[in-house]
Parts: structure tokens; C-alpha cells; sequence
């Protein structure tokens, strides 16, 4: 019996730079996508896939995440003074159980691997645990982290989620070596973080979310550098195939948006603004006008 998967990290420790200067006072996890941050899409997803158990890796300057998963009594209160339950709903789904939350600090910006690494106390041996990128925002019918929790009943070892990506955009990601394509899943032979096109075993890259192994933890005990000078979560998953341990890449179904890049950010904000059944109408119609009006101005 493969073990269940109730636990996920989120590595929040990033400074958000790209974002300046929204995330000189707030930490970019807490943007908001329509009207939640980005974090909560995050947890809802997580949630959907069974985890009870969150670990944020974190940072100076991020005591606003923290805040955000607090139960707020003045606010509850007040609105359940004016009646509005529907609001007092949406700020339950914020709110974690007692002792559901861990919050741990990376002290220094290592790398991915190092911030995961940070967590590695809160894991017991033989618990896998998921990864969760909260950077990657994926739409889809059946939340991405829950179709990989799905399919690693299954196979078990270690599993990225895995997207075609053009051949100029591999150097942003993880790249995986493919020894077997089976359709929505492969076996991974190889992984390479951020290499250059020509250098690039496929064009299938990982997207922020993986389920792992108590392994992959060990093999970070190294601390070994790799690409752009940083502590590597990719290197220490290909470590585990070398070992002769399963990795599959898991091609979900659904749309994922960079939420790491402005572009994508937008663009998320666009989609989910047009599926929201309080906002489509409205802001569909804007979206045409605004087209047209761009168009007629060319
Ligand atoms: C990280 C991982 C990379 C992965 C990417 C997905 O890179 O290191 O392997 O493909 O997330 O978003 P980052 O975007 O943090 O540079």
C-alpha cells in the first residue's frame, strides 16, 4: 500500500522582484488574482488532492501570509453583525485548522532545493509529500494536484507535472529526459535545470508541482550547487532515477498560467475574471470593446 499524501511544502521565500514595487510591502504570494491571492488558489488545490498538513518556507518581509491564514475575530464578528454569511463562507476557506500550519524561514536564498530542504524536520522517513509552486496557477476541471495524487497511487517513486513548452522557453525550467511515453505519463531517464535549447533533452518541462519522497530530502543533504549557482530541488530528483528509483512526469490536464511573470499574471487575471459567473458578463463585454477600440485605433 503506497502511503497517502497529506503533507505539501510551499516554498514562499522568494523576494518578488519582478513584481517591484507591489512586493515592497506585500509578499507577492498575497496578490490577488480577481479577489484571492495567489497562495489561496494554492490550498484550495491542495486541499482538493487530500492534504491536511501545509509547510510555508518563508521569509523576512512575508508576516502577511501568516496574518492571512488567521482567523480574524473583529472582522468575523462584524460581519456577522450585519448578516452578510456569504462573505463570513469565503473567510472560513481561509482559516487552517490548529496545528495545520507550519511555517519554517530559509534564512539565505539558496535555491529551490535548499528552501524545500528547510522543511525536511516536518517530514517523517518513508512520507511522501508534495511540492506545491504556488507561482503556477492551473485551471482545470480536476485540480492538477489531485490528478497527480491519483496517478501516483499507482506508480509511487517521485512525480512532476510536466507541460510541452516551446524549444526557446526551456531554458526557464526543468527539462526532463523521457525514457518511456506512455501519454499523460512518462518515465524520466534524465532531468536537466534550465539548460539551453540546443542543450535540452526535450521540450518537456516541469511545472510547479511535484509529489516526492523522504529521498530526495536526503539526497539536498549534500548541498551540492548546480544551475545558476543554486541548490537545485531537479538535481536532487534526477539523483533518485541514478538510485534506480521511479520518476514519472504527469502531463495534467488544464491550463497553467505563469503567475511569476507579469504577462502571466495578466493573463490569469483574464481568464479567471471570464469563468467568474459574477464577473463574465461584464467583463467579457469590456474585453471586446477594449479589442475593438485598440483595433480602431491601429
Ligand atoms: C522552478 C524549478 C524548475 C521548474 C519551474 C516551474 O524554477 O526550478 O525546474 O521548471 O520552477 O515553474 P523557477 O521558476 O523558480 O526558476
Amino acid at each position: 500500500m503506497k502511503r497517502k499524501v497529506t503533507k505539501a511544502v510551499f516554498p514562499v521565500a522568494g523576494l518578488g522582484t519582478r513584481f517591484l514595487p507591489a512586493t515592497k510591502a506585500i509578499p507577492k504570494e498575497i496578490m490577488t488574482l480577481v479577489d484571492r491571492p495567489l497562495i489561496q488558489y494554492a490550498i484550495d488545490e491542495a486541499r482538493a488532492a487530500g492534504i491536511k498538513e501545509f509547510i510555508f518556507v518563508t521569509s523576512r518581509g512575508k508576516s502577511a501570509l501568516e496574518d492571512y491564514f488567521d482567523h480574524a475575530p473583529e472582522l468575523e464578528s462584524s460581519l456577522r453583525k450585519k448578516g452578510k454569511t456569504e462573505l463570513l463562507e469565503t473567510l472560513k476557506t481561509t482559516n487552517m485548522d490548529s496545528g495545520a500550519i507550519a511555517y519554517i524561514r530559509q534564512h539565505k536564498a539558496l535555491g529551490l532545493g535548499h528552501a524545500v530542504w528547510c522543511a525536511r524536520r516536518l517530514i517523517a522517513p518513508n512520507e511522501p509529500f508534495a511540492v506545491m509552486l504556488p507561482d503556477d496557477v492551473i485551471a482545470g476541471e480536476k485540480p492538477c494536484l489531485q490528478q497527480m495524487t491519483e496517478a501516483y497511487e499507482e506508480t509511487g517513486g517521485c512525480m512532476v507535472a510536466a507541460m510541452e513548452v516551446p524549444k526557446d522557453k526551456v531554458k526557464s525550467y526543468g527539462v526532463l529526459d523521457v525514457s518511456e511515453d506512455m501519454g499523460h505519463m512518462v518515465k524520466v531517464r534524465g532531468m536537466v535545470e534550465k539548460p539551453a535549447p540546443e542543450d535540452a533533452p526535450s521540450n518537456l518541462a516541469v511545472i510547479g508541482r511535484y509529489i516526492l519522497t523522504p529521498d530526495v530530502l536526503s539526497n539536498l543533504n549534500k548541498k551540492k550547487s548546480g544551475a545558476g549557482g543554486e541548490i537545485q530541488l531537479t538535481d536532487a530528483i534526477a539523483q533518485e532515477i541514478r538510485e534506480e528509483r521511479g520518476v514519472y512526469g504527469f502531463r495534467f490536464q488544464g491550463q497553467r498560467f505563469d503567475c511569476g511573470s507579469k504577462a502571466g499574471f495578466l493573463q490569469a487575471t483574464v481568464a479567471f475574471g471570464m469563468s467568474r459567473d459574477d464577473l463574465k458578463d461584464e467583463f467579457t463585454q469590456y474585453l471586446h470593446e477594449a479589442v475593438a477600440m485598440s483595433k480602431a485605433a491601429q
